[in-house]
């Protein structure tokens, strides 16, 4: 495929070649001419703001060919082995508006307790920011994001992680420019939504000027027409924190495709983050999607492959295998993967290896052909 030019992004996202220039300015920090080629990551950061996803066109080489079978596995499931799990939730909102309080009150009141102790290297359990709970024997995940961004990128990838985005606003303050934007998010991704009106103990607290401003946005609960639970919460005294999630797992109910997956399928699913570790080398946090993944088996991760070293859950404790909407940490990759990578588990390692090695190449190549540097007179000349 041609590479993305600062003209031809212009053109498909309708924004002007001034504007956008100075956009890329602001995010790469470099100048590019109009013919100047333009990663596609930054391309599609930029596009997704317009409200515009951009899909690279992918080259028909014996990598893809490869992957794609796997691709497909990963979608087909068999309906008579698909089994219904647990809904995938990220909270966001505006700062401050407590989403951080809220997860630990929920991680607190309904995580899941395990006797066995941490086998994770030197007994210290790391923060994996993704976790489950339980509720009337119903497992919720939960992902802690990082931010905005994240969950933009990985609307770009067209990897679709969340099920259900929990929109917090706090009561004292109503909505502010993040929640709209987290909404729009969300809106735009065509995931669930459900409204967590939060710090409704504090004596400032206005409920229903904050209700009115939502509607005005277009949530609107089931007596107005709409689809959209509220549900008032106080992430500090736990009030509302229950039927939260009783609020969760009907939407999960009532999801539509329903929320299923093949748990005999091999397994495959997404890369939330990943680093290196001094002694047990990679690790990356992976939440399953499709199938099970199990320790021993050789993972195709972006442009990282290896084998399921050590596999350990959200609490630190190894285990051998991880279903459906289970999220893990595991060791034996390569290299660091990127977040939003989606991984695949392929049947041998030199297959793994053929792909990640014409993976890493071309990103390499496409990292030098993006970033050539242009002085400020040819930019200007350009403009
Ligand atoms: P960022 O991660 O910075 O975007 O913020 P956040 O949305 O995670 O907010 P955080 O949970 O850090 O809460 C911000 C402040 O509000 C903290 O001091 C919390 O203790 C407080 N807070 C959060 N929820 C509530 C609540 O329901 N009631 C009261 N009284 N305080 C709350
Ligand atoms: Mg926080």
């Amino acid at each position: 495929a041609p590479p993305i030019t600062v003209r031809s992004l212009s053109e498909a996202i309708g924004m002007k070649v001034g504007e956008l220039s100075k956009r890329l300015v602001k995010e790469t920090n470099k100048l590019y001419a109009v013919n100047s080629p333009v990663e596609f990551e930054v391309a599609e950061l930029i596009a997704i703001e317009k409200g515009i996803t951009l899909k690279l066109k992918e080259r028909e080489t014996a990598e893809s060919k490869v992957l794609d079978k796997y691709k497909k596995r990963a979608e087909e499931m068999d309906p008579a082995l698909a089994v219904t799990r647990p809904p995938i939730v990220t909270i966001m909102g505006h700062v401050d508006h407590g989403k951080t309080t809220l997860l630990d009150k929920i991680r607190q009141e309904y995580g899941i307790k395990s006797d066995v102790v941490s086998t994770e290297a030197g007994g210290i359990t790391q923060v994996i920011r993704a976790w489950q709970v339980e509720k009337d024997g119903n497992h919720v995940t939960f992902l802690d994001t990082p931010g905005h961004e994240a969950f933009t990128k990985m609307r770009a990838r067209g990897a679709k992680v969340t099920d259900i985005v929990v929109i917090v606003v706090a009561a004292t303050d109503g909505v502010m420019p993040q929640t709209e934007e987290a909404i729009s998010h969300a809106k735009a991704a065509d995931v669930d939504i459900i409204v967590a009106i939060n710090k409704i103990d504090m004596p400032n607290a206005n409920v229903d000027k904050t209700r009115r401003q939502l509607y005005q946005l277009e949530l609107l609960p089931d007596n107005m027409g709409g689809d959209v639970p509220f549900v008032e919460t106080s992430a500090t005294t736990g009030q509302g924190i229950s039927e939260l999630l009783e609020q969760v797992l009907l939407v999960a109910e009532l999801a539509d495709p329903p929320l299923k997956a093949d748990p005999q399928h091999p397994g495959s699913g997404t890369c939330l983050e990943a680093y290196q570790d001094s002694d047990e080398g990679v690790k990356a946090t992976l939440i399953v999607q499709q199938g099970t993944l199990h320790k021993g088996d050789i993972l195709l991760c972006g442009s990282t492959f290896g084998r399921v070293r050590a596999m350990y859950n959200d609490m630190g404790v190894q285990i051998d295998e991880a279903g459906p909407s289970t999220p893990v940490k595991v060791t034996g990759l390569d290299e660091v993967p990127d977040a939003d990578d989606p991984f695949y588990v392929v049947e041998d390692l030199s297959t793994a290896r053929e792909i990640a090695e014409v993976r890493k190449s071309s990103r390499q190549r496409s990292a030098l052909s993006s970033f050539t540097p242009i002085s400020l007179d040819t930019f200007n000349a350009a403009k």
